[in-house]
């Protein structure tokens, strides 16, 4: 049989970084197989993303679904492990930083199967991030690490990993924001969401901010802060959306919280954002090459490019409000141009790198 590249993905930010990858390997005609491992299972958190990036139907979908980090991560390694004696994949791809790629990669590595990373290399630095571990885990496991920006290559230096494995290949994320630019409707997004003039878009999901009661409170009191400023639409995350509705959240009228909205629909709606106020990872990234200000609740950053080149700035939520303010009145400089190899190109990029691997592993690194 020819050799076969198994994509595993799991949840929602896996989507868009698979997408231009496994397109762009079908247009060299490496034969696929793409493995849901069911981390991510709504319809508005999976299906309405395959639907609207042209991802294939998953050849196995492995229905783990939620759970404790290790009930979650073992689920997945048991039938990962089923699945790759199955298979027999010459390559697996992982991708990003959530669970599912840490159970991949552990589980391709024990196997003696080569790993791919696509987002290789991002650190926080924190390791009470949950992400931050499987980062780590994952780059020192995976055979080919592919990068989306130079002080990835130096993180992953500075760790010991041999740097020919490394390839700096720019962002696959971006190659979907930009094949899909056309399709962002700024118009049909106001319409959606009842919005004239000026408004903001917020995401709140990571744990370190929605799992905690108080500090859902303080963040939940600084984004209504922001929404005295501008009226904010907020597509929340199933995770954390009691704790937030319970510290009152959902009783401000200038605050707009919906259900997670699709690729198409978000994007669009971030598209004709005065600012958005996240504590996502992507999102970060996505601004930046729209261009549209964002104040990032966290405090640190796996993406330092976006505050570099692009439109990210690190806020407390005592922050929040006197950055907002500062974005609505145009006292804060926004940077000019895109990250380097944020162009669209990235997919291609990692796929031509595959090809020659799978001719000639040794010769590529
Ligand atoms: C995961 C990633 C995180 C990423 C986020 C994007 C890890 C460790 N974390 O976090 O890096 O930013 O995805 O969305 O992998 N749930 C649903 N429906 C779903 C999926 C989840 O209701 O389709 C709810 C469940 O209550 C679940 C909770 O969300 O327990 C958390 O899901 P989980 O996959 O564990 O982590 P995320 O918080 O989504």
């Amino acid at each position: 049989m020819a050799e076969t590249v198994a994509h595993v993905v799991g949840a929602r930010p896996n989507f868009m970084k698979a997408a231009p990858v496994i397109q762009a390997l079908e247009r060299r005609h490496v034969p696929q197989v793409v493995i849901h491992t069911g981390q991510h299972y709504d319809e508005q958190m999976s299906d309405v993303f395959f639907r609207e990036l042209g991802l294939p139907e998953p050849d196995l979908n492995l229905g783990v679904g939620s759970g404790s980090h290790a009930v979650q991560t073992a689920a997945i390694m048991v039938e990962l492990e089923r699945a790759f004696a199955r298979l027999d994949p010459t390559l697996i791809v992982v991708y990003g930083d959530v669970n599912s790629t840490l159970a991949a990669a552990v589980v391709a590595s024990k196997l003696g199967r080569p790993t791919a990373h696509v987002e290789a290399g991002l650190r926080s630095f924190d390791r009470t991030m949950p992400e931050e571990i499987n980062r780590v885990v994952t780059d020192v496991l995976a055979d080919l690490l592919f990068t989306t920006s130079p002080e990835a290559e130096t993180n992953l230096a500075r760790e010991g990993i041999d740097p020919s494995r490394v390839h700096f290949v720019g962002n696959p994320m971006i190659d979907s924001l930009v094949a899909n630019l056309d399709r962002f409707d700024v118009a049909a997004a106001r319409a959606r969401h009842g919005l004239i003039g000026p408004y903001g878009v917020a995401t709140l999901h990571r744990p370190a901010n929605v799992d905690d009661p108080a500090m859902a409170r303080r963040i939940v009191g600084a984004v209504r802060g922001v929404a005295e400023l501008v009226p904010l639409v907020i597509p929340l995350h199933p995770r954390g959306r009691a704790m937030l509705e319970a510290a009152g959240l959902g009783d401000d009228p200038r605050i707009h919280v919906v259900d997670p909205l699709g690729y198409v629909d978000f994007l669009s709606l971030v598209r004709g954002a005065a600012l958005v106020v996240t504590d996502s990872g992507g999102i970060q990234e996505e601004t930046t090459v729209l261009g549209v200000p964002c104040l990032t609740l966290r405090p640190n950053t796996e993406r330092p490019i976006t505050i570099s080149h692009g439109t990210n700035r690190l806020v407390e939520p005592h922050e929040v409000v006197a950055a907002a303010r500062a974005v609505l009145d145009g006292s804060q400089p926004m940077p000019a141009g895109a990250p380097p190899l944020w162009d669209g190109a990235a997919g291609e990029r990692i796929a031509s790198i595959v090809e020659r691997w799978l001719a000639a592993p040794a010769a590529v690194g």
